[in-house]
């Protein structure tokens, strides 16, 4: 699916939050479950620590304290907002909807609120959701949540997954502004390549030997992310009569710094303008993108005027990217 704005139907991101949990886990803490090292995984993802969630927490109460942050930035209620979508693959509980518990727990009295699943690329389906409801008038104010507790669907003694992944949350709030906000969307899925990265056992197809952690082939997502990270960045330029010259903060799904800097060269971008924080929280999957925003708010880079490519991809295997001519004033 591509497309661009409808004319006269501006939306943009008026707050932006974010969360993660307290407990720091760094790559030699990963040694004691696992062979592994700090040496292998830096040098291989990038990746120096995680955040990882207490027990007692749920995704609902790292996203809480995201989707707050993000309200207050735009001045408004949770009793505002008429549309939550929580993007994620560990909702709190399969039902209610995650979406739901945090509608109640911000007052959302009048939303529609429900969870959307897309893996890592959830967030991206979510904000592109969010800007058509908004766009068509079914909406006027939206909160849209991407967040994943992924240690808990992780197999502890799987070297090859437990070291990539942490938890974390983030929100943003879309609203109908003046001017600017979302130029245009290109998200896509390839069911075929879905079996490179699953969740066997999760749902209502019985398999013998399920036991309902991740599994993945790390060489074919590898080869499927940086293809598509590539492709639909400059499919939705191309559509938005942009080029990746014009693009001033580039965000890409924080999964490998080695997939980032991959598409970074094929793009042809200046790595200034790229935003990663895998390093600091591995890929926290439906969160990612989100984080990174706010980390891209927090260091300066997000000012009203700048043109912002986000390209996520993940489980599906599906990707989405969004181009946005920022609108919102630093916090
Ligand atoms: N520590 C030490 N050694 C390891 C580890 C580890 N954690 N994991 C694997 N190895 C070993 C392998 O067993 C292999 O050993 P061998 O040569 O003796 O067989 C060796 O390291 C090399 O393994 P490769 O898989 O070839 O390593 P590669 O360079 O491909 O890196 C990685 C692996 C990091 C997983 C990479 O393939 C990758 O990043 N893939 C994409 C993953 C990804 O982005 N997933 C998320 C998608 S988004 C979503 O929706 C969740």
């Amino acid at each position: 699916m591509i497309g661009v704005a409808q004319e006269g139907a501006s939306v943009s991101i008026t707050g932006l939050g974010c969360q993660v949990p307290e407990r720091v886990v760094r790559n030699d803490e990963l040694s004691q479950y696992v062979e592994t090292s700090d040496e292998w995984i830096q040098e291989r993802t990038g990746i120096k620590e995680r955040r990882i969630a207490a027990e007692s927490e749920a995704l609902s109460d790292v996203a809480l304290p995201a989707a707050r942050a993000a309200l207050a930035q735009a001045g408004l209620e949770g009793s505002d907002i008429d549309l939550l979508i929580v993007a994620t693959v560990t909702p709190d509980m399969a039902f209610p909807s995650t979406g739901a518990i945090l509608a109640d727990r911000l007052g959302a009295v009048d939303a529609a609120a429900y969870d959307l699943s897309s893996g890592c690329t959830g967030f991206m389906y979510a904000i592109a959701q969010a800007y058509g409801m908004l766009a068509a008038g079914l909406a006027t104010r939206a909160l849209v949540v991407g967040g994943d507790l992924l240690s808990r669907i992780l197999d502890w003694s799987d070297r090859s997954t437990l070291v990539l992944f942490g938890d974390g949350a983030g929100a943003v709030v879309l609203e109908a502004t003046p001017g600017g906000g979302f130029l245009g969307f290109e998200l896509g899925a390839d069911g075929a390549g879905g079996m490179h990265l699953w969740l066997p056992g999760s749902g209502s197809r019985i398999f013998d030997d399920a036991d309902k952690h991740v599994k993945m082939n790390g060489r074919e997502v590898f080869k499927f992310a940086t293809r598509v990270l590539v492709r639909s960045a400059q499919d939705v330029l191309a559509r938005c009569g942009a080029t990746i010259d014009d693009v001033d903060v580039y965000i890409p799904h924080q999964a490998n710094v080695r997939i980032i800097e991959h598409a970074t060269k094929k793009l042809g971008i200046p790595s200034e303008r790229v935003v990663i924080n895998v390093d600091r929280y591995g890929n926290t999957s439906s969160g990612s993108i989100p984080l990174a925003l706010a980390d891209a708010e927090a260091d300066g880079r997000l000012r009203p005027g700048k043109l912002v490519l986000m390209t996520g991809m993940g489980a599906g295997l599906s990707w989405g990217s969004a181009l946005i001519r920022w609108t919102k004033e630093a916090a």
